[in-house]
């Protein structure tokens, strides 16, 4: 079997083919780069959230959760440095009028009209979305819809260290939409104007934030290799040169991962130093500080930042699994070779035809199975025809009931991958799948303790 290369017009085709992403209000023609998703989507990027705050929040005992609002009193903004700093260089082609991100064009062409080195002086542009709170529509009334989830951590820096009854080292961390009015959106899911961000800001001692700095980078590239079952060839750290820091960091290293189009940043662990809590010290005219119990001395903590997009990830698995395999019968088919915790649906049921005596039981099959899995009933097409979807759509199992099945009482499973057939007894199932998929169904492993011995 052939495995071919993904490209970047397969992902889109089988995502709006298969119910993963939409375009946006695609019925009035769409709204630039801006994406709907579909039921599996959702259910992906719901199972790619939990798995993030199990690892970051729910598996420690000093990080926490936190969910603040989008919009907020300007002034933490002007304070964060976005309102003055938050940009990206803009230039327009004067060919095309086109306009574009200066530092995306590549050895001087319009990515538009291809024509060379027209264009104006580079200007910077503000990346904020800015609203008016309220009915009148002037200065006074101005704010912003957050462009990063972090700031919602450093203005309840102080209200968390009186409330969680802990010191320092600890974290905050949040998963909610951020908003950037970015000049050239683009790449499907990769960049858009509206996004989620999974992020959690580590406050710790300055003599100690190298220290965290680099645990949290193999934190973070172990869970996509470990926990998303991402490829390590298809990762790479990478440290910013001193030119590309974003205003707010001394250091930052980027977890990339190889997209069709080459290695871009899926993640970034930024050392934020103090700059944050600084900053908003200075515009609130509050004191923000942690205690040094041993020295009876306040010091400003220094902040470690894994920050990431639920969008990019969803993208960066989706190239990660795609697969087109010639089989032996000189078929094809397209698979997503989904980790089952991501697989939108983790076990498929269908009964080989639509006849009375089938669909009942495998009805029954779904109803004992979903509480613990995502399942999906099929009973439309061929056999084969329904294989084929599930495969496209990341199913690790289907189960399939047939007329054997009114005898035996038992149906057959088949892997994904494999192709690879298996026949289970119909009252063994749930114990089955728990197994493979290494659920703690107590409830169920203690009606049957034989199981937990083999
Ligand atoms: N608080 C730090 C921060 O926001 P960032 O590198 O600008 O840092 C963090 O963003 C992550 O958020 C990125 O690594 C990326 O995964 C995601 N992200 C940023 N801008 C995005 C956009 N326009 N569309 C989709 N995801 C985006």
């Amino acid at each position: 079997m052939n495995d071919k290369q993904v490209t970047f017009d397969d992902l889109v085709s089988l995502s709006k083919r298969r119910g993963i992403a939409f375009p946006s209000s695609d019925i009035y023609g769409g709204i630039q780069s801006t994406w709907d998703y579909g039921y599996l989507g959702t259910e992906m990027k719901r199972n790619i959230r939990e798995l993030w705050w199990k690892n970051v929040v729910q598996k420690r005992d000093n990080v926490f959760g936190i969910e603040a609002a989008i919009i907020t009193n300007p002034s933490v903004w002007e304070a964060s440095g976005h309102v003055s700093n938050f940009t990206d260089p803009l230039v327009d082609c004067l060919e095309c009028n086109g306009r574009f991100r200066a530092d995306h064009i590549v050895d001087d062409v319009c990515p538009e009209c291809r024509v060379k080195t027209k264009f104006t002086d580079e200007r910077n542009f503000n990346l904020l979305f800015k609203t008016y709170v309220g009915p009148v529509e002037d200065d006074a009334n101005i704010a912003y819809l957050r462009p990063e989830t972090a700031q919602g951590m450093f203005v309840n820096f102080t209200n968390y260290q009186n409330t969680i009854r802990r010191k320092i080292p600890f974290g905050i961390a949040q998963i909610g939409k951020s908003f950037r009015n970015e000049i050239t959106p683009g790449q499907f899911i990769f960049r858009t104007r509206e996004f989620e961000q999974m992020e959690m800001e580590f406050f710790c001692a300055p003599e100690e934030s190298k220290k965290f700095h680099e645990y949290w980078k193999k934190e973070r590239m172990d869970w996509y290799i470990n926990e998303l079952q991402i490829p390590e060839s298809k990762l790479r750290l990478r440290d910013h040169e001193k030119d590309e820091l974003a205003h707010y960091s001394d250091a930052t290293a980027d977890i990339e991962f190889n997209f069709p189009w080459g290695w871009g940043e899926l993640e970034g662990i930024a050392h934020r130093g103090d700059f944050d809590l600084s900053a908003h010290a200075t515009g609130s005219g509050k004191k923000i500080t942690a205690l040094n119990i041993e020295n009876n001395e306040h010091f400003i903590p220094h902040v470690i930042e894994p920050a990431v997009g639920v969008d990019r990830i969803l993208f960066a698995i989706l190239c990660a699994s795609y697969n087109e395999e010639q089989l032996e019968d000189g078929e094809s088919r397209i698979l997503l070779r989904l980790p089952e915790s991501i697989a939108p649906i983790q076990i498929a049921v269908l009964p080989l035809s639509k006849k009375d005596e089938l669909t009942p039981i495998a009805r029954n099959i779904v109803e004992d199975l979903r509480e613990n899995f995502r399942v999906e009933y099929d009973e439309t097409q061929s056999i084969g025809k329904r294989y084929r979807r599930q495969d496209e759509i990341g199913t690790p199992y289907c189960v399939t009931c047939d007329f054997d099945s009114l005898d035996d009482q038992a149906v057959t499973v088949r892997f994904r991958d494999s192709m690879e057939q298996e026949r289970i007894k119909i009252s063994e199932l749930k114990n089955y799948f728990n197994l493979k998929m290494n659920t703690n169904d107590k409830k169920v492993i203690l009606l049957h303790p034989y199981i937990i011995m083999v």
